[in-house]
């Protein structure tokens, strides 16, 4: 939301001042200053940014305004804030977006799929902590066909050189024998590096692509590879209520 002149009311509702219409009253029993002055007309502006707001001599605070963004991130582009090496990266698709965000975690370079973006810092330290165990579910095309053998391993855990991965969801979706694969449907709740290929791997069948369908409670829905929508005041909700935070 931007911080330009509104309506004081408006502002007041915003800084958790009750509805509009209880804000009205505050002004119209000459409780609100703006910049020092008593205002008790309701068609009074106020820019939160560069005016003094006081209800009651206090001064009014605005929630801070944060920026969400969800990319489906297509293969050959780097999860980082700057890459040295000059390669494409997450950030160089983010045409129009003036927040300084950055990715939640990363998808490898060959990785494509849900990627969040944010400049909500403590947000985005909830939802990549193992404590919260944020459900990440990826479609993944393996080597061969796998066998319920290997998918109980991969359900109930994995050695790696870094520990047993912790019980995962895993479905077989399909295979595709013309190309000698198997389409397996993985959800993980902790976010190690290379997870999904490193445990794929460990059961005997390579990852030939991954594609990650949902982070959390957020979906891609029809946005094609290489766009990016900023969330909706649900999804943030949703995302903030996965991690122990009241929306
Ligand atoms: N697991 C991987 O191996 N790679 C990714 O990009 C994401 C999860």
């Amino acid at each position: 939301m931007s911080n330009r002149p509104q309506r004081l009311q408006k502002v007041l509702a915003r800084a958790g001042y009750g509805s509009r219409r209880a804000c009205e009253q505050l002004i119209l029993r000459g409780r609100v200053r703006i910049n020092g002055q008593v205002v008790t007309q309701l068609g009074v502006q106020a820019d939160p940014q560069s005016d003094v707001i006081e209800v009651d001599g206090k001064r009014v605070q605005l929630p801070e305004e944060h920026t969400y963004i969800l990319l489906h991130k297509p293969a050959g582009v780097v999860t980082t804030r700057r890459d040295a090496h000059a390669a494409c990266t997450v950030m160089d698709l983010l045409q129009g977006v003036t927040a300084a965000v950055f990715p939640v975690g990363r998808l490898d370079a060959d990785t494509t799929g849900a990627l969040l973006l944010t400049d909500d810092g403590e947000l985005a330290y909830r939802l990549t902590h193992p404590r919260y165990g944020v459900p990440k579910t990826y479609l993944v095309e393996v080597q061969g066909e796998v066998e319920e053998a290997a998918l109980r391993r991969l359900r109930e855990g994995v050695i790696l050189e870094d520990g047993t991965t912790a019980p995962a969801q895993v479905q077989k979706v399909r295979i595709l024998s013309d190309r000698k694969t198997t389409l397996l449907r993985l959800t993980l709740h902790e976010g190690r590096k290379r997870q999904v290929k490193r445990m794929c791997v460990a059961v005997g069948h390579p990852v030939v692509r991954l594609h990650r369908e949902r982070f959390g409670p957020l979906t891609l829905r029809n946005l094609p590879a290489g766009a990016w929508r900023p969330l909706t005041a649900e999804e943030v909700a949703a995302l903030r209520r996965t991690v122990g935070l009241s929306s």
